[in-house]
């Protein structure tokens, strides 16, 4: 689409009038800015990573073992970067990651990037893990004709999980995206140093304190105190119960497209296919959760050839435009930016995530 290119043009005419961008232009330069703006725990919180941090360094370094050979004269004056997912046309393939938590990042953080998304129609991704309520955030979402998809954390509590989907229904999610690699928290030294989890400080949980099955399990009378929300969250948010066979239940409540977050084997690509799930994402929670996982971009083609026709999308190391390339070429029908819009958003606000978007 013409217009994204216009950050190009933008750039030189700013440069000829003496005018260089405010917001650095490569990831590791957003992470680097971003890095000095935050408070030292909340940057931990979102650059670390699983035991050393190696799969995070492989995510990365599996970009590099591919190269692009570019081909000429193919008549790209009108460029069109549309696709269609689930019957709707997406400007772009991309889409934002659900990141838990936004609003340790910046006050309100989950409306800023929304508004961004909007602007841009890029679908925002939810997590349940949200600072506002996936209704304040559809709202914002709706308001500038966005695009939003909910991501669920299956708490243990069934009838919480029920009230969840159906909230995200009735407020006009457009898709689900179960994340299943997530069901303790991994060893993350960078958060542990700090005894930093943004959750205990009640960031991210507006979704449990505003939902009336939750709520109703805080017991009579009770007031939702952050203490006694974080308490009975920290009980009930993931469920490592949980097996393939669950999934017949959550396909049963919501009409909604499915999609499978965190899938990296072949076989369990296999098992949600069977499930009858609408779609996968190959991710390894950009290697916060398994340190010495493989990197995701190799287990895309492997995960590809199981999912027979369902759309595989892909998160875990997407830093510029030639990483989004590569990991469509090599089959994926979309991919999803996690932490440099959050930089994005750490440095600018909104401006900063639209920024992240228009650069990639
Ligand atoms: C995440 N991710 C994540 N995933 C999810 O399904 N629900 C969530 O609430 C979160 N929260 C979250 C917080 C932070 C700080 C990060 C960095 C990541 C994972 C996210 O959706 C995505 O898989 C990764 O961000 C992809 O890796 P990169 O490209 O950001 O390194």
């Amino acid at each position: 689409m013409a217009r994204y290119s216009e950050l190009v043009q933008q750039l030189y005419r700013e440069g000829l009038a003496g005018r260089t961008s405010d917001l650095p232009l490569t990831a590791e330069g957003l992470e680097r800015e971003a890095a000095g703006k935050l408070p030292p725990e909340v940057y931990g919180y979102v650059a670390g990573g699983a035991g050393s941090g190696a799969t995070i360094r492989a995510n990365l370094r599996a970009f590099t073992s591919w190269e692009i050979v570019p081909r000429q004269l193919q008549g790209v004056a009108e460029r069109d970067l549309s696709i269609e997912l689930f019957g709707s046309r997406l400007p772009t393939p991309l889409l934002l990651a659900p990141i838990g938590a936004l609003g340790a990042v910046m006050p309100q953080g989950e409306l800023e990037v929304a508004r961004a998304a909007a602007e841009l129609g890029v679908p925002m991704t939810l997590s349940t893990l949200s600072g506002e309520t996936m209704e304040d955030v559809a709202a914002e979402l709706h308001q500038a004709s966005g695009v939003g998809w909910f991501q669920l954390y299956w708490p243990t509590d069934r009838d919480v999980a029920q009230s969840l989907v159906h909230r995200a229904e009735r407020a006009g999610f457009s898709a689900l995206v179960l994340t299943v690699d997530n069901w303790t928290l991994a060893w993350r030294p960078q958060e542990l140093m700090h005894g930093y989890l943004p959750f205990h400080r009640g960031h991210g949980l507006a979704n449990y304190r505003s939902d009336p099955v939750f709520r109703s399990r805080l017991g009579a009378g009770q007031d939702a105190t952050t203490e006694a929300v974080v308490d009975l969250w920290s009980q009930i948010y993931s469920n490592p119960h949980l097996n393939w066979s669950d999934l017949a239940w959550l396909r049963a409540e919501t009409t909604l497209p499915i999609l499978v977050k965190g899938i990296c084997h072949p076989d369990d690509a296999r098992r949600a296919v069977e499930a009858g799930v609408d779609g996968l994402i190959v991710s390894n929670h950009g290697g916060r959760q398994v340190d010495g996982a493989r990197p995701a971009l190799d287990c895309l083609p492997q995960v590809l050839t199981a999912s027979g026709s369902l759309p595989v999308l892909f998160d875990s190391g997407i830093r510029s435009g030639a990483d989004a390339v590569k990991a469509l070429a090599l089959g994926a029908r979309a991919v999803l930016v996690g932490r440099p819009y959050v930089y994005g958003l750490a440095l600018a606000g909104r401006r900063g995530v639209e920024h992240v978007l228009r650069c990639l």
